[in-house]
Parts: structure tokens; C-alpha cells; sequence
């Protein structure tokens, strides 16, 4: 991770290696905060945040299921980010907002403990830096519905991605995919999944993912081009014999896979709905498409 100048910290800004926190603080023990992945762009009218308030606004969503009383509002959560963008002078990459329970109680009763947020940002690239991944079916199950609010992006959900990218370290296998309780896929450790089967998108129906706002927008995309969009229950079967595939993702923003279970899928080479969904993606994100504008949020 490249460092930039300041990190913004409960209303203040903070020289990089100065943003910290006691060791008592109580997320750190237990997992219960809430974070947000957002990238910003280099776009001809200056540096753009991409669907910065959706962001916000799951954050609050994922706050909220772990009763964290936020202590500012979603604008000025908005605004704090584009101040700290200005202030880094980062023209593209990578922003990390996160709201945790801090010091002063121990216990699994958060709610004494003050709230705190940070929001930091640095350059990054592509996560997943290939053109196409082979991608590993997890021998871990994604977090169940009833046992946690699974469509919030809470920090302690990372350990079930962490353990399914960690079994795939050191093998030929560039991500996982993690099936639900009763075996139909879910998503990644960090993405969602879509598969094209004779012209037609299919993805995972609400219920046991994280609802991607890339998700979304790969849907919104779709529909103005009149692809048919289909959510529903996909077992890995349906992924070995689609024609295409792909993950979804603020980081891994649109990223063709070319194999399930060493199963290539299609021709493996990138497909033409795949392609044209991922073109339109990038134009969007990077304000290359007027009536995707209102997605934008500019510096100045
Ligand atoms: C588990 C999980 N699924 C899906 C996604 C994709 O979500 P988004 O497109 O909002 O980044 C992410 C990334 O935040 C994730 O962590």
C-alpha cells in the first residue's frame, strides 16, 4: 500500500502514520464495525468518486445492523471524503471508510464504547491483476443469513473471505467462489458473480450476498442494452456450462473468468456480452458517459 498525506479521523485530518487507535479498541477484539471500498477515477473534468453516496449510505446500512449510532451524517461523511481527496491530491485509487466501536469497554455490549470512524485513501490498482482468473470453488461456505445481517459489509464477515483466499494461496488459482448453505453459489470473497448463457445475464438473487453497487450498475447497464437480466438460485453446474463469466466489484471491477474447477468456461476467451458490459463499465466510472453523470461525484 502506497501511503498518501492525511487520513481523516473523527472530524480531524491526520499526517498518514498519526491516524491510530488504543488496543482496546473494542473492534479490534470482536469484529462488530463497518467498512466501504470505493474508487475514485481520473475522468477529463478532474478526479470523480464513483456512486460515493450509495457507498455512504450502505455504510450506514451495515452501522446500523450492529446498532452503531453514527455521529455524522451521510453528506458530511460525502464531504469528508472529497476533502480528503482534495488534501491527498489523489487523482485515482482507492478509498477506505470505516466506522468501529473504540476504547473504554470491554465485553460483547458495544454500545458504551464511542463510535469512531476514519475514512483513508491511497493509489491502487487492479485487484485482481489479470485479463481473465481461474477461479476455485471453497471448501468454506459464505456466512449464513441467519446467522449474521450477511447483505452488511461488517469487518468481522472478512474472516470467511480471508479463510477462503487464504486456502487458495501458493496454488494456480487466482480467486474462490463460495456457495451458500445449501450449495447454490453465493459470490467471492469480495465479488459478485454473473455468468451469460445464450445471450441472457444470470447472477445469485439477493439473500445470502452482499448486494455489489458494481452489481447494480453492471445491471442498470445491461438493461439499457436490452440484455435480460435474471437473478435466481445458480448452482455450479449452471457456471461449468455457461458461456460466460465474470466477478463484479468496486475493486475488482469487472473481471472475466476463464475457468471454475479447472472447467474452462465457454471458449475461454473473453466473451462479447462480458467485454461490451465491462467497456461500458469503465466509460461510465471514468465519466466517459453523460447520462451515467448523476454517478459522479467531482472534486470541483
Ligand atoms: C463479499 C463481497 N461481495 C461483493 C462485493 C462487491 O460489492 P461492490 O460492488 O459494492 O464493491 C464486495 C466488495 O465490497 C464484497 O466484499
Amino acid at each position: 500500500m502506497e501511503p498518501t498525506e492525511f487520513i481523516w479521523m473523527d472530524g480531524k485530518f491526520f499526517p498518514w502514520m498519526e491516524a491510530n487507535v488504543h488496543v482496546l479498541t473494542h473492534t479490534l477484539h470482536y469484529g462488530a464495525g463497518a467498512f466501504e471500498g470505493i474508487r475514485c477515477y481520473n475522468t477529463n473534468k478532474g478526479t470523480a468518486v464513483f456512486r460515493l453516496k450509495e457507498h455512504i449510505e450502505r455504510l450506514f446500512y451495515s452501522c446500523d445492523a450492529i446498532q452503531m449510532k453514527l455521529p455524522y451524517t451521510v453528506q458530511e461523511y460525502c464531504e469528508a471524503t472529497l476533502e480528503l481527496l482534495r488534501k491527498n491530491k489523489l487523482q485515482q485509487g482507492y478509498i477506505r471508510p470505516l466506522c468501529f466501536f473504540g476504547y473504554g469497554v470491554m465485553g460483547l455490549n458495544p454500545l458504551k464504547a464511542t463510535v469512531q470512524s476514519m475514512i483513508a485513501c491511497w493509489p491502487w490498482g487492479a485487484y485482481l491483476p489479470h485479463e481473465m482468473v481461474d477461479i476455485k470453488t471453497s471448501s468454506y461456505i459464505r456466512i449464513h443469513p441467519d446467522s449474521t445481517v450477511s447483505d452488511a459489509k461488517l469487518c468481522g464477515h472478512y474472516v470467511n473471505s480471508i479463510l477462503a483466499a487464504n486456502e487458495l494461496r501458493g496454488t494456480k488459482y487466482h480467486e474462490a467462489l463460495l456457495l451458500d448453505s445449501e450449495g447454490h453459489i453465493a459470490e467471492g470473497p469480495g465479488e459478485n458473480l454473473f455468468i451469460v448463457k445464450e445471450g441472457k445475464l444470470y447472477t445469485p438473487k439477493i439473500g445470502t450476498i452482499l448486494p455489489g453497487i458494481t452489481r447494480d450498475t453492471i445491471m442498470q447497464i445491461a438493461k439499457e442494452k436490452k440484455i435480460e437480466i435474471i437473478e435466481t438460485r445458480l448452482v455450479v453446474s449452471d457456471i461449468y456450462e455457461a458461456d460466460e463469466a465474470f466477478y463484479t466489484g468496486t475493486a475488482a471491477e469487472v473481471t472475466p473468468i476463464k475457468s471454475l474447477d479447472d472447467k474452462v468456461i465457454g471458449s475461454g476467451e473473453v466473451g462479447s456480452v462480458t467485454e461490451s458490459l465491462k467497456k461500458a463499465y469503465l466509460d461510465i466510472v471514468t465519466g466517459k458517459r453523460s447520462e451515467y453523470e448523476h454517478f459522479l461525484s467531482y472534486l470541483s
